[in-house]
């Protein structure tokens, strides 16, 4: 809680206490907590005297503001047109056997949540995926669990 005032703090300083600080302020929680809970949003509602659903609502618009907590890394595949076409599929595939997750969930030990997303912005070199803010661009499968592996070995 405690830091969640504090960041409401830093950024109306330079925002002023008004709509437009609502999405730095959203973006710094879920950087520093990895998620957004509903006290964080109602604290946010009150500094900014905008109404709790007003909050939630521009929070759960957006996927990369989560309101539920995640694994240590989120891994991100992109589901768009072009991803979608490139074999995007084989890519959650491997992903989800190789987590033993299924898409939108986090893995047992914490490491991992897989989850889809819209268009990431590289889809001349697509199936891609982010792992927290790290794209991988090209993927196969292979490459896919290569990456993954690397991300176990960690901690
Ligand atoms: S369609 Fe996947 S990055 Fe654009």
């Amino acid at each position: 809680m405690a830091d969640v005032q504090q960041i409401i703090k830093d950024v109306t300083v330079v925002y002023g206490k008004e709509r437009k600080a609502l999405m730095p302020i959203l973006q710094a929680v879920v950087k520093t907590k990895n998620y957004l809970d509903d006290q964080d949003l109602i604290s946010i509602a009150k500094a900014l005297d905008l109404s709790a659903a007003e909050v939630f609502g521009t929070a759960s618009f957006y996927t990369f503001l989560d309101t539920v907590p995640r694994g240590k890394n989120v891994i991100r595949v992109c589901k768009t047109i072009s991803c979608h076409m490139a074999g995007k599929d084989e890519i959650i595939h491997a992903i989800e056997d190789t987590l033993k997750v299924k898409t939108g969930q986090t893995s047992v030990d914490g490491k991992f949540t897989l989850l889809s997303a819209n268009c990431l912005g590289w889809c001349h070199k697509g199936p891609v995926m982010l792992i927290n803010d790290k794209v991988f661009p090209e993927l196969t499968a292979e490459k896919a669990i290569e990456i993954l592996q690397k991300y176990q070995e960690e901690d």
